[in-house]
């Protein structure tokens, strides 16, 4: 049998090296697109099995590449997105616009799925520019093209994430770790091998359009995950809840980073529960379980963090023994 062909955007993020991966692994060929190569090749290249990855380097999205590449293929996976603004409109061009072109050229070439990577929660969140661009995303994909697969994860996390490995690195640092809204946003945190999973499972599936909330097997307040994180490393600190003023005067400051702790537009989203809302099926309701636990997984690289590195677990046996 001729193996399905894959067309891969915004390989080069954390769902996207682990999924090129899997699917190189269970034979299928990749096209990896990525705005870099020199940047992000040398990570990719070591993703596959020589011959089941092609990179493809796009500095814009011009829709006549994005033909070229679409012609070849069966499926289309889109993983774009950022987590903030570096200039104004950005949140529309990559989670509005984006997905917009590639779902209609998904449907020009007739493609067996378009799959794309949306967020949770963000039908709520409507003070959110984040959210909003990535539920007209959304729309646009559900209009454009009826071949659609639409993941709506919760935070996603591995060693390789930006969210526990982040937040490890600042609890490690600071006396004080300074909490939004009291710490009581739910989140529903789910494994990156297990966002994979069910994406194959997708890929391999008769199943072409489907919309699907994806969640762990935990619902965690943030307080709860900055708890679990703490322990993780092995370290005491103060949470402290900021007052909504404060917490807004501070996303005012750190936005202007370069890479952002924080930003305004975050502080609105970090307002909404991020853990199943009831208005789609969950992968649970769609028979794909998540087993992975969050403190099980952070404890397989929290040693990183923790006083006398990888060893460090061995040494607190000892003083309890
Ligand atoms: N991680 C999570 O917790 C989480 C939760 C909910 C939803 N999601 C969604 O799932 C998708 C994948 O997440 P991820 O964590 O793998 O993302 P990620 O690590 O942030 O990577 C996304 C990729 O998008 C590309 N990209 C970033 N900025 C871009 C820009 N300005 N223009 C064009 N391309 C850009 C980059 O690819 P190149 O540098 O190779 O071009 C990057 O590798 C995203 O849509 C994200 O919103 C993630």
């Amino acid at each position: 049998m001729k193996q399905k062909e894959i067309l891969l955007f915004g390989a080069s993020g954390q769902i996207g090296r682990n999924l090129i991966r899997k699917l190189t692994k269970n034979n299928y060929k990749i096209t990896a697109v990525t705005r870099n190569i020199h940047r992000t090749g040398y990570i990719l290249k070591t993703q596959a099995n020589p011959g089941y990855l092609k990179l493809v380097e796009l500095k814009n999205f011009n829709g006549d590449k994005i033909d070229e590449l679409m012609k070849s293929v069966s499926i289309c996976i889109n993983l774009i997105g950022i987590l903030y603004e570096k200039s104004k409109g950005q949140f529309k061009l990559i989670h509005t616009d984006l997905p917009d072109l590639l779902s209609q050229k998904a449907k020009k070439y007739s493609l067996e799925k378009f799959i794309h990577l949306s967020a949770l929660g963000i039908e709520e969140s409507r003070d959110s520019k984040y959210a909003n661009s990535k539920l007209i995303g959304e729309k646009k994909i559900i209009k454009n093209f009826k071949n659609h697969i639409i993941l709506k994860p919760s935070i996603v996390y591995s060693v390789d994430d930006n969210f526990t490995t982040n937040f490890m690195s600042l609890l490690n640092i600071l006396p004080i770790m300074p909490i939004y809204y009291n710490g009581k946003t739910k989140f529903a945190p789910i494994h990156v091998t297990d966002l994979v999973d069910i994406i194959y499972n997708l890929i391999e599936s008769q199943n072409k359009s489907i919309i699907m909330e994806c969640v762990g097997p935990e619902v965690l307040s943030f307080k709860e995950i900055m708890q679990k994180l703490l322990n993780a490393i092995d370290k005491k600190r103060f949470l402290l809840p900021l007052p909504l003023p404060i917490a807004k005067l501070s996303a005012k400051i750190l936005q202007l980073f370069p890479k952002p702790l924080l930003t305004e537009d975050q502080l609105n989203l970090l307002k909404y529960d991020n853990c199943s809302s009831g208005i789609y099926k969950t992968n649970y309701d769609l028979g794909f379980q998540t087993t992975r636990k969050f403190d099980l997984e952070v404890e397989k690289y929290s040693y990183n963090w923790r006083s006398g590195g990888q060893y460090a677990k061995d040494n607190n046996l000892k003083k309890t023994k």
